[in-house]
This record gives structure tokens, C-alpha cells and sequence, in this order.
């Protein structure tokens, strides 16, 4: 039997962000521009703290300028609310990434409508939101955004016509890649929690989207022999050493007999997410000027 061709996220991720260094280093020659991000953290969650760090580190090695912001986890809503004024009126700004979750004494949804939208590179602002569905320019979220990648460089930039299958309707992964996924012309349907016969409606699926943070909850039987599957779940299970290891919402080893590509956990989707943050903020910096977005992002 053939097995599923892997979607390797890596690749895909190394030449995105191979594109966003020469696009970031033309601006500079040309126009002086050097994009900037800044990232904030509020307290010290372990797993956000290693997320801000790799955006930073993968900032300042695509060439754009990377500011951290670490702020106390006791840190009150105004104060927070008072950075990110800050921020929208910095100009050497140009993308704002606030690190979720916050603590519980900050709303994030009122964090997030302060953003101006034109520096919402995480694309959660209601306005990017909004424009997202409804047709117009928007900063689109990273995760969903590197999904459509993988799946154009997969299946060929047209993919009108084919169905596909979102599996979690989150504002983060799921309702953002539906959208995108319908601009591109596929039948969407978007499936969760109170969705029934999961498994009939995903075998429908010519596109797969596992979104839902159950781990290998997607089996073979579930998915359409040939089907492309996503699988953007990051779950954290105990390995046969004792140690933990990482495995997606798709039983990779039985559902790779039967997809017709599908993405690894780790090294699918997860290195995408970082990589459509710099193209955001890129993108960000030139929609900004009035410039033309680079070519290849
Ligand atoms: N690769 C990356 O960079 C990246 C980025 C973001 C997230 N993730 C991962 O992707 C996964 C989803 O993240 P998220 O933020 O979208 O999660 P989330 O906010 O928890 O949403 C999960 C969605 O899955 C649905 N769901 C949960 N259990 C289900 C079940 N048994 N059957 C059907 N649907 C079910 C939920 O349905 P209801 O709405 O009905 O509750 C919800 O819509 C997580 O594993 C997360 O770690 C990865």
C-alpha cells in the first residue's frame, strides 16, 4: 500500500521565511524601512514564555526589528491597555502581538480591540476579522494562514470546488481557515463538539482540517482514501520512556495509509505559524506606507 506523501511544514516554513528576508532587506534598501514587532508578555507562564521567545529569536533573524515587552503577571488592565496605546503610535512599530492567555484580572477582548488594526498581525481584531469574511484587505491569523500555504503548495494554487472539512470552530484556527478556505472556493463545512457522526462528515472531507486539541482523535476510518489532512493539534502526551511527546489530533501512523498527503506533529503546521507572523508584520509595514506587499508573501 502507498503511503501518504508528508507536508513537510519545515521546508515550507525555511522558505517563507527565506522570502520575508529578502523582502525585509529590499525595503530597507529601498525605502529605509526596517518592519518591527513587538511582542508582549504578561506574567510567566512557561509555554508563553518559550512561544515570545521564538517569535523574537525568528524575528531578528528574518532581519525585522523584535521588541519585547515583559510585564508583571500582576499587571493591571489599564496598564496593559496603556502599552499598547504606546505601541499603536510608535512608528517603528508595525506589528503588536499580545501573548494569550492573559491573566484574569485583564479582559483580552478589550486588549485586542485596542490594537490598532492596521498592527493586528495575530489578525483577532474584529475589523481584520470582519474583513477577512466579507471580502476585503485584512491581517489574516498565522496558523490558518499557513494552513492555506501548505495546502496551495499540496494541492495547486486552485482549489475551488474541493470539499472541505474544518474539524474545531475556535476564532484562533477554525472560523479564520473556514473563511479562507471558502474564499478559495471550497464547499465548507465546519464541524465541533455538537457536530454529529464526526466521523461520516469528515470522511466527506477531499480537505481535512483537524483543529479541535484531541489527540489522535482522527483515525483512518474517518478520512477519505486520498484526502489531504491538516493537523493542526499540539497535544502533549506520555511517551513509552516516561518522558512526554507531541502528537497531533490525527493518529498519524494509521491515517497516513490512507490519506493522500497529510502533515506531521511536530514539523507540520506548527513552524508555519511563526513564519506567517513575520509575513503579517512585513505585509503590515508596507500596507502601513502605502507600499506594494513584497512578491511571495
Ligand atoms: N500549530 C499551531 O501553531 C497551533 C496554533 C493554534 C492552536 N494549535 C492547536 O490546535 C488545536 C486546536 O486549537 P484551538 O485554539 O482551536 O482550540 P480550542 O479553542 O480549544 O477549540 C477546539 C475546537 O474543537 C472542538 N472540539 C473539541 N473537542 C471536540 C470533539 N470531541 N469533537 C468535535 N469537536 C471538538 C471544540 O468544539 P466546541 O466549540 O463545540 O467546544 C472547539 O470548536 C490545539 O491542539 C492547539 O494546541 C496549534
Amino acid at each position: 500500500m502507498t503511503e501518504a506523501k508528508l507536508i513537510d511544514g519545515k521546508a515550507a516554513a525555511a522558505r517563507l521565511r527565506a522570502a520575508i528576508g529578502a523582502a525585509a532587506a529590499a525595503l530597507k534598501a529601498r525605502h529605509g524601512v526596517q518592519p518591527g514587532l513587538a511582542a508582549v508578555l504578561v506574567g510567566d507562564d512557561p509555554a508563553s514564555d518559550v512561544y515570545v521567545r521564538s517569535k523574537t529569536k525568528a524575528t531578528k533573524e528574518a532581519g525585522l526589528n523584535g521588541f519585547e515587552h515583559r510585564l508583571p503577571a500582576a499587571t493591571s488592565q489599564a496598564a496593559l491597555l496603556d502599552l499598547v496605546r504606546q505601541l499603536n503610535a510608535d512608528d517603528k512599530v508595525d506589528g503588536i502581538l499580545v501573548q494569550l492567555p492573559l491573566p484574569k484580572q485583564i479582559d483580552a477582548q478589550k486588549v485586542i480591540a485596542a490594537i490598532d488594526p492596521a498592527k493586528d498581525v495575530d489578525g483577532f481584531h474584529v475589523q481584520n476579522v470582519g474583513r477577512l469574511w466579507s471580502g476585503g484587505e485584512s491581517l489574516v491569523p498565522c496558523t490558518p494562514y499557513g494552513c492555506l500555504i501548505l495546502l496551495r503548495e499540496t494541492l495547486g494554487a486552485d482549489l475551488a470546488g474541493a470539499e472541505a472539512i474544518v474539524l474545531g470552530r475556535s476564532n484562533i484556527v477554525g472560523k479564520p481557515l473556514a473563511a479562507l478556505l471558502l474564499g478559495e472556493n471550497c464547499t465548507v463545512t465546519i464541524a465541533h463538539s455538537r457536530t454529529r457522526d464526526l466521523p461520516d462528515v469528515a470522511r466527506r472531507a477531499d480537505i481535512l482540517i483537524a483543529a479541535i486539541g484531541r489527540a489522535e482523535m482522527v483515525k483512518a476510518s474517518w478520512i477519505k482514501p486520498g484526502a489531504t489532512v491538516i493537523d493542526v493539534g499540539i497535544n502533549r502526551v506520555p511517551g513509552a520512556d516516561g518522558k512526554s511527546r507531541l502528537v497531533g489530533d490525527v493518529a498519524f501512523d494509521e491515517a497516513k495509509r490512507v490519506a493522500g498527503a497529510i502533515t506531521p506533529v511536530p514539523g507540520g503546521v506548527g513552524p508555519m505559524t511563526i513564519a506567517c507572523l513575520l509575513r503579517n508584520t512585513v505585509v503590515a509595514a508596507c500596507r502601513r506606507r502605502g507600499l506594494a506587499a513584497p512578491a511571495g508573501l
